[in-house]
């Protein structure tokens, strides 16, 4: 396991999950608002417990090695973790997922908590390009993208928790267009 940097925006800290916010990351995750936007293999009804083990078993020991989770927590209270970004190696063909707990949605906290991460993508993990997705209809996650930059190259047909979704989107962001957009300071 190696360790991940600590990010610090405006209002938010972003550090490594650990297994002590498991308490915290089931408050705020097993809720259908969040899991129902996810990709189908997300269970539901979410097994009792499931938090604990998926970090246990899924992500502690993978923390570092092509996978890297950070908890996103406001800077008033470090000890409870409201959401996370989630970046992996393998294009599945996305690069990264996220989640915020619904009570902090709407607040440009995801669009904060994501411009660390591709700064470390693209500067330190040698990601050449950034691939995303979401449901067709999952406008929060869309304008999240929208606003860092990011292409949409395609739609493709896909399931998630929530079977009215059946068509995913792609997004695509390459090093040189974060680079130009950082440097031209938008
Ligand atoms: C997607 C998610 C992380 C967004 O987090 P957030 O902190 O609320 O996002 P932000 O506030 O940074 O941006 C949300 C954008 O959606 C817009 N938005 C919010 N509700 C909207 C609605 N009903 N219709 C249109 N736009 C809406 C906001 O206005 C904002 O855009 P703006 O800055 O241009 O105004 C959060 O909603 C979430 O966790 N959802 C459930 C899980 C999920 O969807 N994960 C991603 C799976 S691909």
């Amino acid at each position: 396991m190696t360790s991940l940097p600590v990010f610090e925006t405006e209002r938010l800290i972003l550090r490594a999950v650990q297994q002590s916010d498991a308490a915290a990351y089931e408050k705020h995750f097993v809720d259908y608002s969040v899991i129902g936007e996810l990709a189908a293999k997300v269970p539901w009804p979410y097994p009792k417990d499931g938090v604990a083990q998926f970090l246990q078993t899924q992500i502690i020991p993978r923390q570092g090695n092509n996978r890297w989770v950070w908890g996103i927590f406001l800077k008033e209270n470090l000890a409870e973790l409201i959401g996370c970004v989630d970046l992996w190696r393998d294009g599945r063909p996305e690069n990264r997922g996220f989640w915020l707990g619904k009570a902090f949605w709407g607040n440009g906290y995801m669009s904060e908590a994501v411009m660390p991460v591709m700064d470390y993508a693209f500067a330190h993990l040698g990601f050449e390009r950034l691939v995303f997705s979401n449901a067709v209809g999952n406008i929060r996650s869309r304008r999240v993208k929208e606003k860092s930059g990011a292409r949409l190259i395609g739609t493709r047909p896909a399931k998630f928790v929530n079977p009215a979704y059946t068509e995913a989107e792609t997004w695509e962001l390459t090093k040189s267009e974060w680079q130009a957009r950082v440097r031209g300071g938008k």
